[in-house]
């Protein structure tokens, strides 16, 4: 079977830092309590009027030139929030990006959506139906934060993450390994936007207006997403005949600072071994992994031949994990979270 191999990595990032004082200054919260119990002391949120297809084309531009090509077969966009409810983001974004014509979907795996993603672009490669994909995981959650909710506005920030997938051998650097890919829709409520959608249209009822923004019962996703992390983990490394002492650097869903730790310690690794930007960025959704390897390769955190076990969480629920060898890859960000970082605008 043609496996799909990582071919180049972008990122972009919005202008727009908010800081935990920022937001203390309108909720009840603290630079104190947001660090202790997430671990974030930053996030980007856009300005008015950028949406995501805007930070996704940007991406999705700095992958290409990342990968020195300027057409893919297919792009694939992982989002929780898409530019508008219909039609898709990917096609205006394949458009933008002077591709018209070509194969372009959207993927909705919230938190997860960066490895339904990709799962999607292995797909595609494996059956023969693209030799190229640009998969982008992006997202605006700025916009559906309700911003009197102290308990999501203060993780979740806006971003896009890229990577150029070409067909390739399983053996190669950068070629995506088994993905283990998992959902329990009975524990839909716990990550939500409850209005909007056919559910509440149907009914007839209009819905308050706190009803349109996003929703999370925290503590409750907390448990689950450190079980499900760690267990699609371990399935990832064993479907792919690996054991722990392969892995030379953890790479999860940048949720909370916490959960990665807890995760890490459940498989007994090393905070040496895991890459982190939540700190800077914080949760940025669907954005996060990819966000994260273009971030970690910028920085010198990743590097050539390094064996990756990533892994994430999200509304659904969904969950999953894979592994890779990371190639030898130059990624190109929008915009340099810190100085050093190599900045290459679009
Ligand atoms: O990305 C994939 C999906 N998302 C996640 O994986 C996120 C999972 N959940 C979390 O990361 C954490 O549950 C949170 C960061 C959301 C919350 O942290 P926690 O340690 O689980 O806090 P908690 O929800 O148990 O709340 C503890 C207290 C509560 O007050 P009481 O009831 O003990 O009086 C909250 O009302 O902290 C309060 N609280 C806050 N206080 C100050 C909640 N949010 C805040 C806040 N500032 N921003």
């Amino acid at each position: 079977m043609r496996a799909a191999v990582v071919k180049g990595v972008g990122a972009s990032l919005p202008q727009r830092v908010v800081t935990n004082d920022e937001l203390a200054g309108y909720l009840d919260t603290s630079d104190e309590w947001i660090r202790s119990r997430t671990g974030i002391g930053t996030r980007r949120w856009v300005d008015a009027g950028v949406s995501t297809a805007d930070l996704a084309t940007q991406a999705g531009a700095l992958a290409l030139r990342s990968a020195g090509i300027d057409r893919v077969d297919a792009v694939v966009v992982a989002t929780t929030t898409p530019d508008r409810l219909c039609p898709a983001t990917a096609p205006e974004v394949a458009t933008r990006l002077g591709m018209t014509g070509i194969s372009a979907h959207d993927v909705n795996a919230v938190c997860t959506g960066f490895l339904y993603g990709l799962a999607s672009a292995v797909g595609l490669i494996a059956a023969g139906n693209a030799d190229t994909v640009l998969m982008i995981g992006a997202e605006t959650f700025s916009t559906i934060l309700d911003p009197k909710d102290r308990g999501t506005a203060v993780i979740f920030a806006d971003g896009a993450g890229a990577l150029v997938l070409r067909a390739g051998e399983a053996h190669e650097p950068g070629a995506i390994g088994p993905l283990v890919l998992g959902s329990d829709g009975s524990l839909a409520d716990l990550i939500q936007i409850p209005a909007g959608g056919s559910r509440q249209r149907s009914s007839g009822v209009s819905a308050p207006p706190e009803d349109y923004f996003f929703k999370m019962r925290g503590r409750e996703v907390y448990r689950h997403a450190v079980e499900r992390m760690s267990a699609s983990a371990l399935e990832a490394l064993s479907r792919a005949g690996l054991t722990m002492s392969d892995v030379d650097k953890f790479v999860p869903h940048q949720a909370n600072q916490r959960i990665s730790v807890a995760v890490g310690m459940r498989l007994g690794i090393s905070a040496e071994q895991t890459v982190s930007n939540v700190e800077r960025v914080g949760n940025t959704a669907a954005a996060s992994i990819g966000l994260l390897l273009a971030e970690a390769t910028a920085e010198g955190s990743l590097r050539a031949g390094q064996r990756l076990l990533l892994t994430a969480f999200g509304g659904g629920l969904t969950w999953g994990a894979t592994t890779m060898v990371w190639p030898q890859v130059t990624a190109h960000i929008s915009s340099p979270p810190r100085p050093g970082v190599e900045a290459l605008a679009s």
